[in-house]
């Protein structure tokens, strides 16, 4: 395998010094696309928010800031990403307005009926199987509870497609295929938008 398909892997589960990067990396990286998906979020003030597959943290910190009333839950399977989200989140774990959980989005360990809001930035590509794992988020949201999904690709792009056909185990998604396992793990109102210049995408659904 080439460094670069080595380094780009790093982005489906950050490990070791590749991974650290990586994590740091994708804090910058990835901050246009979140704050342009945000802007999709419901009029709410949700109490209890989760982060899924938060990588390095930085969004779940953007969610604290933009969100003053909240608790956020930040979740990752990988241990890299882990220490990196409570290395920028410490002030705000210390003030007991962040937890960092280490954890599958397949199979969460989280308490039933108990999030107002669930985001998923740029890593339902590695989820394994969308069904399965939207259940998963479905039973942790409160009745009424929204999830939001941001993909930078919209599943035609031809990087997306590259980046797909490189690392092992990602998979891009089109929109109604998001749609319809949401709407398959018990979601009710699915609502998509794209981005006006980019294959962006972001997905709300409400349980
Ligand atoms: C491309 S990164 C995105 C990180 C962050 N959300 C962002 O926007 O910068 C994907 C993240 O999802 C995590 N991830 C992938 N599959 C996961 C799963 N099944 N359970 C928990 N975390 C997962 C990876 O470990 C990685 O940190």
């Amino acid at each position: 395998m080439g460094f670069l398909n080595k380094l780009f892997g790093q982005t489906r589960k950050p490990e070791g010094i590749l991974g650290k990067f990586m994590v740091f990396t994708m804090n910058s990286g990835h901050s246009k696309l979140a704050d342009w998906g945000m802007t999709y979020l419901p009029g709410i003030s949700p109490e209890q928010i989760v982060d899924l597959g938060c990588g390095g943290g930085r969004n779940a910190a953007e969610l604290l800031k933009r969100y003053p009333g909240s608790h956020v839950t930040a979740v990752d399977y990988s241990d890299v990403s882990v220490a990196k989200s409570v290395a920028i989140n410490q002030a705000m774990i210390k003030a007991g307005r962040c937890t960092v959980q280490q954890g599958d989005v397949s199979d969460l360990k989280l308490p039933k009926g108990s999030f107002d809001l669930a985001t998923a930035f740029e890593t339902i590509y590695f989820w394994p199987g969308l069904e399965i794992c939207f259940s998963q988020v479905s039973a942790v949201l409160k009745p009424g509870g929204y999830f939001l999904i941001c993909n930078e690709s919209d599943g035609l792009d031809d990087t997306g497609q590259k980046f797909a056909k490189i690392i092992d185990g990602m998979k891009v998604y089109q929109v109604p295929e998001i749609e319809s396992a949401l709407k398959a793990a018990g979601f009710s109102e699915v609502k998509s938008n794209h981005h006006s210049s980019n294959p962006w995408i972001t997905v709300l659904a409400k349980k």
